[in-house]
């Protein structure tokens, strides 16, 4: 099988890494980050979720956005991914403004976004491969053929190969976690949102999926922002993270979180990561 790397997924930043953590900016070669988030304020009607929030994704890195339970992350991710615009604040992509941009230059941008979303489960009538191509479908103009085999690409790149023509209920969790993956994958995108993904998964699978999304990362340089409480598994991806508070409802800190655990300033934001409280 050909390698599925696409030449703008590899930026040429990968072949130079920092040879350590502090080395590294929060924004890349170009001075341009993957997102760049300032001031952003998020809620529901008159209600503010989370405010005040700047942070920065660097290309080719897992950035995690963890915070107990209801402290508004699912909510953060709509702005980050376009689904609803913020009440205040800037999201950029690459650069780019993604809410003062045209409708038609954000659909474009939002093209390069992959998601998964929170108990996002597969369509259940439709095989792996079906689920894959719909995305493509209804995306690009490829004929059927190309479809299936782009399809069948990215199950491979999930370690789905053969299992193409199974229906989601045939298949375990974890297997049913890395088709979504390979779902949100469909368009190649630059980054890739995915909101709880090892949820309800045994530790085996969750630290499976953990992998896959670590080697996407190394073998591709996708950028991923996982939203996440579990600790394993923060501790296991993340390059970096914020950690939004459902309290004073803005973020406690952002950086590496196994630094905030051993050096964080703050004490909440060090409770959640040595206990695991919140979820
Ligand atoms: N569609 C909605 N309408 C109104 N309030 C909502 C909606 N979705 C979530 N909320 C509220 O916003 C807050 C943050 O929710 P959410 O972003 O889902 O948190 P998390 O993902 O961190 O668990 C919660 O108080 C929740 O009740
Ligand atoms: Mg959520």
């Amino acid at each position: 099988m050909p390698t599925p790397v696409h030449p703008q997924e590899v930026p040429a930043h990968r072949s130079q890494q920092p040879s350590t953590q502090a080395e590294q900016a929060s924004t890349d070669a170009d001075g341009v980050a993957a997102i760049e988030v300032q001031g952003l304020k998020v809620g529901y009607g008159e209600q503010v979720v989370q405010r005040d929030l700047d942070f920065a994704v660097r290309r080719g890195s897992v950035f995690v956005i963890m915070g107990g339970s209801g402290c508004g992350k699912s909510t953060v991710m709509r702005a980050l991914v376009g689904l609803a615009p913020p009440m205040a604040g800037c999201v950029r992509h690459r650069g780019q403004s993604l809410w003062d941009a045209e409708p038609s230059a954000r659909e474009t941008m939002l093209q390069r976004i992959g998601v998964m979303y929170q108990n996002g489960a597969l369509w259940s009538s439709m095989t792996l491969a079906e689920n894959v191509a719909l995305p493509i479908e209804q995306f690009t103009d490829l004929g059927a053929r190309e479809i299936r085999e782009l399809a069948q690409l990215k199950l491979a790149l999930v370690g789905l190969a053969g299992f193409e023509d199974h229906y989601p209920a045939e298949i375990s969790g974890g297997m049913n976690k890395r088709a979504g993956v390979a779902r949100a994958m469909a368009l190649d995108p630059d980054v890739m949102f995915l909101d709880e993904p090892s949820a309800g998964l045994d530790p085996v699978s969750s630290r499976r999926l953990d992998e896959l999304l670590l080697a996407l990362r190394d073998a591709l340089g996708m950028t991923l922002v996982v939203i996440s409480h579990e600790l394993a598994s923060i501790f296991a991806i993340a390059d970096d993270s914020v950690f939004l508070d459902a309290q004073t409802h803005t973020m406690l800190t952002t950086g590496d979180p196994r630094e905030l655990r051993e050096h964080g300033g703050d004490a909440r934001v060090r409770y959640f990561l040595t206990r695991g409280e919140g979820g």
